[in-house]
């Protein structure tokens, strides 16, 4: 027989209570995490949302209540009465180690079943397994944690751009695609047959509709839904901080980030101060490979590519030689550089090259086809030092305008600095990245793409080479990067209805086409649109650096998993033939 919980209170969560507490009549409430019967004495670990204490069940002192907690299994749900004693010896591992509660009462409120896997952070289930019973993993500690940190920083940034005075608004669900590059989730409409609303990838063209109405100061917290292939830091369905301001320059819209990101920071401790460094996104790639580069440690790239030309040939290289210096690499294995290789090798690197820097003198299998003066003044011109290990990668161009060369270098960087553990974890490195180009070359489309989204603004000096030149055209936009992540993307925006067409034209979108997918906003960009801009974060990948965890998935409450799959509650689904029906829907045979 199961037991109500009638009119019963809970006094204090369990892993709040303290020393302070002895000599308390208490109630608590909570899930049974373990249970020890010693025969005349039962103890249980309670648990609930602040943590465990230790109840202990006296045969001699509080027999009906011992009787019924020798009945208790992991995961039942009880309630308990009794009384605050200290410890005898204290438990140093929980927070309410001190203290132990005397159960007078016991009321069992529900049963469980036997849980595919204890409710513990060193669980040993797999990722599916915990997903598929996710209610069972957000009981334990770490993903609580998760979650109220998640909530603790949410709550800040709405308090602090409350204070810089920004509006919260909500923008629709169901609407139009938006262009951000990936593809839509689409939703049938019942009523106007064949015809689907999508899912917003971003509500992009909402906020700068919001600006065009005067609201000034935009933000949300908002659901964005990507179509698109997914990895550790990426969920077809995420969370943004989106916000838009009227007549902005650029560094006001720094300045209201920098203030967020403090605040958010300060939610764990860690005293992050604006303004932020700022980085060339040209300089980026030439000195860390990567347009989000990783600020925790050097090593930068060097072009070595001059004192390899005279080997073009013999070495069956294409494409510029990028080399980085590896601290106290020169004694690594065979296997290790072996293993270093391939890792070069999976990054794109044709060709991997090492030069160790030892005491006696610099050697190389490269000896044969450089000769010994050339790795000398190598090493000198990369600053290494006896005991380092150079590491050279060559790789062909692939994308017109760009060099593939320092994407590859910029990844061996990251490995090694991993490797070699050079990377301070304890450093929270921001920095703007700004001087995009306005397009890149989409090979799989043979045309010119927006780097961002077709809404970024472009300089006034390059306008005129937007037919002509448009890889020569600068985009107003910027990017926020923390220690190597991607944080967020945005931009000033055009502001113009004509230079708005011209973009869309030089993207290739015919006049009919632009008219078709954005007239509503062509529209409404020519009656009095003001000068406006903004920023994107995607705040799980924030709460994901700030609680330490290397997945977002970890900070999600109900996440899917890499193929798009919710398992717990088994979505996507095939749907009922009559809901079909009404949408006007037939499905083909699969292929
Ligand atoms: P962007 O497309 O760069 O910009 O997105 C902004 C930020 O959102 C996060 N993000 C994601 N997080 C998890 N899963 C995903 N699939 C995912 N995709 C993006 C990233 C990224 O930096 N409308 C523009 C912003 C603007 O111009 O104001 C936009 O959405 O952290």
């Amino acid at each position: 027989m199961l037991d109500t919980l009638g009119n019963l209170k809970r006094t204090h969560y369990c892993g709040a209570l303290r020393a302070t507490d002895a000599e308390q009549d208490v109630i608590l409430t909570g899930w049974v995490h373990r249970r020890r019967d010693l025969g005349q004495l039962i103890f249980i670990d309670l648990r609930d949302r602040a943590g465990i204490a230790q109840i202990v069940f006296n045969k001699e002192q509080h027999a009906e209540a011992h009787a019924k907690a020798e009945e208790l299994r992991a995961e039942f749900v009880v309630a308990v009465e009794g009384r605050v004693v200290r410890r005898q010896k204290a438990n140093p591992e929980i927070a309410s180690g001190e203290v132990e509660v005397i159960a007078t009462r016991l009321h069992v409120l529900n049963t469980a079943k036997t849980p595919p896997f204890q409710v513990e952070d060193e669980v040993t289930a797999s990722e599916e397994t915990r997903l598929r019973y996710r209610y069972l993993d957000l009981r334990r500690p770490r993903p609580h944690r998760n979650i109220e940190l998640r909530h603790k920083i949410f709550f800040e940034i709405r308090k602090t751009l409350d204070e810089l005075g920004f509006f919260e608004i909500e923008t629709p669900m169901l609407t139009r695609s938006t262009p951000e590059g990936a593809r839509d989730y689409l939703v049938p409409s019942r009523v106007h047959h064949g015809q689907f609303y999508a899912l917003p990838q971003s509500p992009q063209i909402f906020k700068q509709i919001l600006m065009i109405a005067g609201m000034d100061r935009y933000f949300q917290i908002v659901k964005c839904f990507r179509d698109e292939d997914l990895r550790a830091d990426r969920q077809p369905e995420f969370t943004q901080l989106d916000l838009e301001m009227s007549f902005p320059r650029q560094q006001d819209i720094f300045e209201v980030i920098e203030r967020v990101m403090e605040r958010a920071c300060g939610v764990i401790g860690v005293a992050a101060k604006g303004p932020f460094r700022h980085l060339d996104y040209k300089e980026a790639l030439r000195r860390y490979g990567s347009d989000k580069p990783d600020l925790r440690f050097g090593m930068e790239l060097h072009n070595v590519t001059p004192l390899f030309e005279p080997a073009r040939a013999t070495l069956h290289f294409e494409g510029n030689v990028q080399a980085v210096v590896a601290p106290g690499a020169a004694a690594w294995s065979r296997k290790q550089l072996d293993e270093l290789a391939e890792f070069a090798k999976s990054a794109g690197a044709r060709g991997v090259y090492t030069v160790k820097v030892t005491p006696e003198g610099v050697t190389s299998p490269l000896e044969k086809n450089l000769g010994a003066d050339a790795l000398k003044k190598m090493a000198e011109a990369v600053g290494a030092k006896p005991g380092d290990l150079i590491v050279a990668a060559a790789a062909k161009e692939q994308i017109p305008h760009s060099d593939t060369s320092l994407g590859v270098a910029g990844q061996m960087r990251l490995h090694l600095g991993d490797k070699l553990n050079l990377i301070d974890r304890g450093k929270w490195e921001f920095v703007w990245i700004t001087g995009f180009a306005l397009f890149e070359w989409s090979e799989t489309d043979k045309r010119w793409a927006s780097a961002q989204h077709p809404f970024t603004g472009v300089f006034e000096e390059d306008l005129d080479k937007l037919e002509t030149a448009p890889w020569e055209c600068r985009s107003k936009g910027y990017d926020l990067v923390l220690n190597g992540v991607e944080l967020g993307s945005g931009s000033i925006r055009i502001h113009r209805q004509d230079v708005q067409a011209r973009i869309f034209k030089a993207l290739g979108l015919s006049d009919e086409t632009a008219r078709q997918r954005f007239g509503f906003f062509l529209d409404a960009l020519t009656y009095g649109t003001p000068p406006h801009g903004g920023i994107a974060l995607g705040l799980d990948r924030v709460v994901t650096l700030l609680a330490g965890e290397k997945s977002i998935r970890e900070v999600i409450a109900f996440p899917k998993t890499t193929t798009a799959v919710d398992l717990m509650a088994e979505s996507p689904s095939e749907v009922d033939p009559a809901q079909l029906d009404e949408l006007g829907i037939q499905i083909r045979e699969k292929k």
